[in-house]
């Protein structure tokens, strides 16, 4: 299975969870790991060598910092200029179908904080249902999201663990994430 992961962290270099989580999965050869804010300082998205490169492998995981709920916002403009209309959805748009995507993030907050009546009221699950909805509407498999939870305070040997527990999930089999 061909596995491209696409990092969008504003600043990957002063990163401590990010940087974590990619440094384990370079140990991966069979792994392709980008770092978009690197790529395309500019942000001007080369559309035509995104969705070439999407079209060359079998699952595609998004990593980034968990910002205001969402994602950093280079990656939704990646989502805007890369899923067009005709080409990942609408007519003729199902180059995507049957791909599997994934989301890998990091965030501040506790699991307990993100739960029906912690301080930010919903779980992961729930909070990316935007991007869950985008890349089903686009034909894709969505798959579980892998989450490393208290990522500010969490010491080198908490973040060195959930970096390998995120190498094995990024390369699970889906039949092994989903049940
Ligand atoms: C602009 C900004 C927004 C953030 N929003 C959230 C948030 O909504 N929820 C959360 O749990 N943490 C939030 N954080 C904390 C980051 O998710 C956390 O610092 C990051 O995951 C740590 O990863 P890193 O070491 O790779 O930077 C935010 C941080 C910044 C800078």
């Amino acid at each position: 299975m061909k596995i491209m992961v696409i990092v969008a962290h504003p600043n990957l270099n002063q990163s401590r969870a990010n940087r974590a989580l990619t440094f384990e999965l370079a140990k991966h050869a069979d792994i392709e790991i980008r770092d978009l804010y690197q790529e395309y300082p500019n942000w001007e998205i080369d559309v035509e060598r995104e969705q070439r490169l999407l079209l060359q492998y079998d699952r595609v995981v998004f990593q980034f910092p968990f910002y205001w709920y969402s994602c950093p916002p280079l990656l939704k403009k990646w989502f805007d200029d890369v899923l067009t209309f005709g080409w990942a959805f609408g007519p003729g748009g199902d180059h995507l179908k049957g791909k599997e995507f994934m989301i890998a993030t990091t965030t501040g907050g506790t699991e307990k904080e993100y739960r029906a009546g912690g301080c930010n009221w919903f779980t992961l699950s729930e909070l990316l249902r935007p991007i869950q909805a985008t890349l089903t509407r686009c034909n894709g498999t969505y798959l579980p999201a892998f989450v490393t939870y208290n990522a500010d305070q969490g010491t080198d040997a908490y973040l060195a663990d959930e970096a390998g527990k995120y190498a094995e999930h990024i390369r699970a089999s889906a039949q092994a994430l989903v049940h």
